[in-house]
């Protein structure tokens, strides 16, 4: 099987930096043409930069995800390149920092339910608003191991990520007979910046991002089968094949990208 996704569009939220990059360098390498949107527009640059050095073709549109509007202009600018989108991966997502339920404020819980969860309803709904006319497209939702276990992680991100998986089936059950399939990933420890990318956009809101100091950095080797930290390119390959054509029986799943974590 070959999977090739030339003449399909895709917009990957979040796709400057970590996974987001490492999917939209994979939709682009299969063939797409991606439209990034994030927040951070020098990686932004950069990221279109490296995708069009590897031969892909991408573009960058500041997007935050906290606004719907924002969002319904991402996929519209996706659309715009082939008159269709087959592919909106909501990937965007800041982590918390660790902070308990005492610890979390009600700023911190409203800015990452807004952007890890309400951000996914929005790219969900201006995906579907394209894709039910067109009677196909392919949807995947970021999640976490997160959203699988209590995690070590905070309260309200694994709140959000338990959401987005929620979310996620109820959305697929729903349009399954329009030719969309809706998944989730769950990513297991992946290398990326997420904490200094988090700090920049949540400032103040998440005081204790560096309490993960305190946490073993080195204890995937104990948790993770595999004992080392995934790619985002592992993430991003398992994405394009979620986006493939091939892939139109696999609806409502929340796939592990986890080295074995969750089969511990
Ligand atoms: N790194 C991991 O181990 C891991 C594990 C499980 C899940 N995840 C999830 O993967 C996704 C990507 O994280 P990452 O590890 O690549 O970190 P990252 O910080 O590199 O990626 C997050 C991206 O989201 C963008 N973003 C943040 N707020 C935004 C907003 N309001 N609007 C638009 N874009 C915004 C950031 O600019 C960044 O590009 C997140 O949803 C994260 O929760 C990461």
């Amino acid at each position: 099987m070959k999977i090739d996704l030339t003449g399909r569009s895709a917009a990957v939220t979040g796709g400057e930096t970590g996974i987001g990059l490492g999917i939209a360098r994979s939709l682009a390498l299969a063939g797409a043409h991606v439209l990034i949107g994030g927040i951070l527009e020098d990686e932004g640059a950069r990221a279109v930069a490296e995708i069009h050095a590897l031969g892909g073709r991408a573009e960058f549109l500041k997007t935050d995800v906290r606004h719907a509007a924002q969002v319904e202009a991402l996929v519209d600018a996706a659309a715009a390149a082939t008159g269709k989108v087959d592919i909106v991966v909501n990937n965007a997502g800041v982590f918390d920092g660790f902070a308990s339920c005492l610890e979390t404020s009600e700023r911190l819980w409203d800015q990452v339910i807004d952007i890890n969860l309400r951000g996914v309803f929005f790219g969900c709904q201006a995906a579907l608003r394209r894709m039910v006319p067109q009677g196909y497209g392919r949807i995947i939702n970021t999640s976490s191991v997160g959203g699988l276990r209590g995690s070590a992680d905070g309260l309200a991100y694994t709140a959000s990520k338990w959401g987005i998986i929620g979310l996620t089936k109820q959305a697929a059950c729903v349009y399954a007979e329009n030719g969309i399939t809706i998944n989730a990933i769950c990513p297991g420890v992946i290398a990326t910046e997420i904490r200094k990318n988090s700090g920049i956009v949540l400032g103040a809101d998440a005081p204790n991002m560096q309490r993960g100091v305190g946490v073993d950095p080195e204890s995937f080797k104990k948790n993770v089968p595999a004992k080392r930290r995934g790619s985002p390119q592992e993430v991003g390959d398992a994405v394009v094949f979620l986006a493939s054509e091939q892939a139109g029986y696999i609806n409502g799943q929340a796939l592990a990208i986890d080295g074995g974590w969750t089969a511990t």
